[in-house]
């Protein structure tokens, strides 16, 4: 991505300059040419062009990293990167081990490498085998004033960590823009762990990696953490050895909260109720909505054996769902749910599905309404096992509310 001389420049303090200026910026694709024509005048165009570039994946990395202004990367290793909230939420249980000091292998850009070295006495050795990744990680260690041992090596060889007990593992799941679904096809692939012999190794996959694939290990007694921010689900964590557990977690990072299998039984089946509540993301991939009506303390309910949806009679307020009023539902029908929207003065509608084969777009469409709005909340799924349509208002509580959701139970 960067030639040698073009991040030598970008690393240099002329470069930090060049960068400061670039940060004051419009760097809009509109303002490419009138940029790029200034850098020149001072820069090879080359060089001209890495800065710009970088100055624009810096504005990018704000979502990740509170101090993204300052540091360095390359397109594709701040899309692998973890961000900060997560890195951190995790490197927690390192410390909380006991792991005075931990391996990072395949720590690119130091996403993680940041987050472990930051845990009070540890000592951290970053891995990886693309000496560029390495040059921009030990600069983003100065940006946080943190430390680490940063070493070039193939991990599909003889690693070369000698006593060091504890390893965390983030293995690439992109290759050339394509993203790699079967952990067979992680660079490296995961069976590479049974290689190594840590007391304590954490994995970062996929957050919809197939569980199925995941069976030679949960059936020797690993564990797996899903774990979501902002409502997102960002990652699963296998957790092995000495820092494992059996079954799986729900984590929400940014909350800092956790909730574990209890082996409660999940709610029972009801029609639609006055609320409709949908679970994190982390709790339906873990499997855990009998333990989040456990731990919510209220009556709950499944619409389905197959979604993930829950009714309640009362509004339940927890971080762990986002929760709306059911207006009126009815069993899917275009006539009679334009006719239920009309009666309801609905003209715009935000639609949600989960099981429906219908388009959030193509319901819209279909549903002759003006376009998305916050009228109503149009939920299409099933109720159980019959496509149905839930009429809801504005959500009460939990993250903000998006159309349509990407895992299903
Ligand atoms: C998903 S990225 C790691 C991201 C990092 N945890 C972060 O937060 O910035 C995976 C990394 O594994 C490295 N990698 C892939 N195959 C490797 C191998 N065989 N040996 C060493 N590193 C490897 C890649 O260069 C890449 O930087």
């Amino acid at each position: 991505m960067f030639s040698t001389h073009s991040l030598d420049f970008l690393l240099s303090p002329a470069g930090g300059e060049v960068l400061a200026w670039l940060a004051t910026q419009d760097l809009s694709d509109a303002q490419t040419l009138p940029l790029l024509q200034r850098l020149r005048r001072e820069l090879p165009p080359d060089v001209a062009g890495a800065a710009l570039t970088m100055a624009r994946l810096r504005q990018r990395a704000v979502a990740k990293f509170s101090r993204a202004t300052a540091m360095f990367f390359t397109p594709d290793a701040l899309e692998q990167a973890t961000g900060e909230i997560v890195a951190t939420w995790r490197a927690r249980r390192f410390a909380e081990g006991g792991y005075a000091q931990i391996a990072d292998l395949g720590c690119g850009i130091g996403g993680d490498t940041l987050a472990l070295a930051a845990l009070p006495g540890a000592t951290v050795i970053g891995l990886d085998r693309d000496p560029l990744r390495l040059r921009l990680a030990r600069a983003n260690l100065n940006v946080y004033g943190r430390a680490a041992h940063l070493l070039c090596a193939d991990l599909r060889d003889c690693l070369p960590l000698i006593g060091v007990p504890a390893a965390f593992f983030d293995p690439a799941r992109r290759e050339h823009e394509r993203r790699l679904f079967s952990v067979r096809d992680y660079v490296p692939p995961l069976d590479v762990i049974r290689s190594w012999d840590f007391v304590a190794l954490a994995v970062k996959l996929s957050p919809g990696v197939a569980l199925d694939e995941l069976r030679p290990y949960t059936e020797a007694g690993v564990g797996v953490e899903f774990v979501s921010a902002g409502g997102d689900l960002k990652e699963a964590v296998l957790w092995t050895g000495d820092l494992g557990f059996a079954g799986r977690w729900a984590s929400r990072a940014d909350a800092g909260e956790t909730l574990h299998p209890t082996g409660a039984p999940p709610p029972p089946l009801s029609a639609p109720r006055a609320f409709l509540l949908e679970p994190d993301p982390a709790i339906i991939r873990a499997g855990l909505l009998g333990e989040l009506a456990e731990h919510l303390g209220a009556p709950l309910y499944r619409l389905d054996e197959h979604i993930a949806y829950l009714t309640a009679d009362t509004p339940v307020n927890s971080g762990w769902v986002r929760v709306w009023p059911v207006l009126d539902w009815l069993p899917f029908n275009l006539k009679r749910l334009r006719e239920a929207l009309r009666a309801r003065s609905i003209r715009r509608a935000t639609i949600k599905k989960r099981g429906s084969p219908l388009a959030p777009a193509e319901a819209l469409r279909l549903l002759k309404l003006a376009g998305e709005g916050d009228d109503a909340v149009i939920v299409l799924t099933h109720v159980q096992g019959e496509h149905s349509a839930l009429i809801c208002g504005p959500p009460l509580t939990g993250p903000e509310t998006g159309a349509g959701s990407s895992w299903t139970s």
